[in-house]
């Protein structure tokens, strides 16, 4: 690995064998470990060496890449970005010294800061025509739907003049992204209240700005409200990273053939809106919303655990984390705080909590190990300060961007990366005779829509 991701542990270590038991085959399989975590069977050389696919959907057992810059322990709830942890990094450091130390791996000094964030806030503006390119829209268009369109287009305006195996190109892009997420993130939710587009301020902090660009109109002065703007910034701390989730593995993949950069993370944006993933946020509003009250929290954990019924309980679980997610922990008193500040006494959230009690008595969600995400409490927080639950994952796409677009570089600049090309378990058909159309009746055999489309 080049750049700043020399610190890459990839030691090889004590090695496997595997047997075929059909004819007692024996093959040693090299192990690799890295500097923290679980040890590694390496199986790159597995199909050349012995012509075996391994089947993993869902990617449960498999590490698609190598990296340095976030480590998770989903046994004890231990997130680290470059060594630090999630904690300290959300009490003591803003976003973009998060960002920083993302990117270039250690924590900015005060001069390195300045000069980082300077350079993002003369990126902040978009191009007239990317703003144009709204129009196309429908007001009522879900504003993840118009950032997965403006970020796509934004490759329409940096293509030819991107060359990613530059080192100041990557850079550029990845510094006008984390720049001008914010605004197009703004300009969704301006459009889609018929209110004219903001303008960046470059004397805010980033969340400040953020917070300003959201909620101020031309007509009136906005005040900033230190303590909003405070909980915006950890909100973004705490999104800004999560190791190879799917969106992040989505923007790798993308990247891995040597896409544009801002359609990669155009492709990031789509994979996050998903329920299970970023879109969990707004999916846990419209759970409270349905639940209702309290006396219901029983029926809605019984339905939870109807292997019948397809309803989950949203903000509940996580692949990685069976302890807790550290993350749920900081954002749960950053709500407990943002609603007192506001004086707000919100039905919903002391329906959250009562959820959230009796869930974690309840053996169900014992056994199986499922916690309260990050999910859970940011959209109780962000509805609080005054966001549509639409926006809710537009906040989450803006602060991940720093992580996608680290995992994007980092990946380019290492000597171990080839295009993402996963192999399949195939189940359709053996080779069959063509039959020409004016012989196909209807065949013998049944075709079952609802095995290949489903319910
Ligand atoms: N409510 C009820 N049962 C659940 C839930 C839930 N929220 N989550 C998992 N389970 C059950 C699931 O039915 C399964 O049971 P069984 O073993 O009997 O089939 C078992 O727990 C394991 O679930 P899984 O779907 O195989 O686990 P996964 O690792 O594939 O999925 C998850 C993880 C986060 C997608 C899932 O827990 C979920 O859908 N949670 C609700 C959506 C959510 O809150 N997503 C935000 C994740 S955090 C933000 C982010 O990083 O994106």
């Amino acid at each position: 690995m080049k750049d700043a991701d020399k610190s890459v542990d990839n030691r090889p270590t004590d090695s496997f064998t595997l047997t075929d038991n059909s004819t007692n085959e024996t093959w040693t399989i090299p192990g690799r470990v890295g500097k923290m975590g679980n040890r590694l069977i390496d199986i790159k050389s597995l199909y050349g060496n012995t012509g075996l696919l391994t089947y993993d959907p869902g990617f449960t057992s498999t590490a698609s890449c190598r990296s340095s810059i976030t480590y998770i322990n989903g046994a004890k709830g231990v997130l680290l970005h470059r060594g630090y942890s999630i904690d300290e990094l959300a009490s003591k450091s803003d976003f973009m010294e998060t960002c920083y130390l993302l990117l270039y791996s250690e924590l900015p000094t005060p001069e390195q800061l300045t000069s980082f964030t300077n350079d993002i806030k003369h990126h902040t503006l978009i191009h007239e025509q990317l703003a144009r390119f709204y129009q196309g829209f429908m007001r009522s268009a879900h504003p993840m739907a118009i950032m997965v369109g403006v970020v796509g287009a934004l490759s329409a305006f940096y293509h030819d003049n991107t060359d990613t195996t530059d080192i100041a190109h990557r850079r550029l892009a990845a510094h006008r992204l984390i720049a001008k997420m914010p605004t197009i993130g703004a300009c969704a939710y301006k459009y889609s209240l018929g209110l004219p587009f903001p303008t960046p301020r470059n004397d805010l902090s980033y969340s400040e700005n953020l917070l300003q660009m959201m909620f101020s109109n031309p007509a009136e002065e906005y005040k900033i409200n230190p303590v909003l703007a405070r909980a915006i910034d950890k909100i973004l701390i705490l999104h800004a990273d999560h190791e190879q989730n799917a969106s992040t593995s989505t923007v790798r993949l993308a990247g891995s053939s040597g896409a544009n950069p801002y359609a990669c993370i155009a492709s990031g944006i789509a994979s996050l809106w998903g329920p299970a993933h970023g879109g969990a946020n707004e999916a846990v509003l419209k759970m409270l919303d349905e639940i209702g009250s309290a006396d219901r929290v029983h029926k809605y954990i019984a339905k939870a655990q109807d292997k019948n019924d397809s309803f989950r309980l949203m903000g509940f679980g996580h692949r990685v984390y069976k302890n807790y997610d550290p993350r749920a922990a900081v954002m749960r008193d950053t709500c407990h705080e943002v609603l007192k500040v506001l004086g707000i006494h919100d039905p919903q959230l002391e329906l959250a909590m009562k959820l959230e009690e009796i869930a974690l008595k309840d053996s169900y969600f014992i056994e199986k190990k499922l916690y309260p995400n990050v999910d859970f409490y940011s959209g109780i927080i962000m509805k609080a300060m005054g966001f549509p639950t639409s926006m809710f994952t537009v906040m989450f796409a803006i602060g991940r961007t720093v992580g996608w677009i680290s995992h994007w570089k980092e990946m380019l600049v290492d000597e171990e990366h080839r295009i993402g090309r996963p192999r399949q378990l195939y189940a359709g058909e053996k080779q069959r005779k063509y039959i020409p159309l004016d012989k196909r009746g209807h065949t013998s055999k049944k075709t079952s829509w609802s095995w290949l489309w489903g319910k």
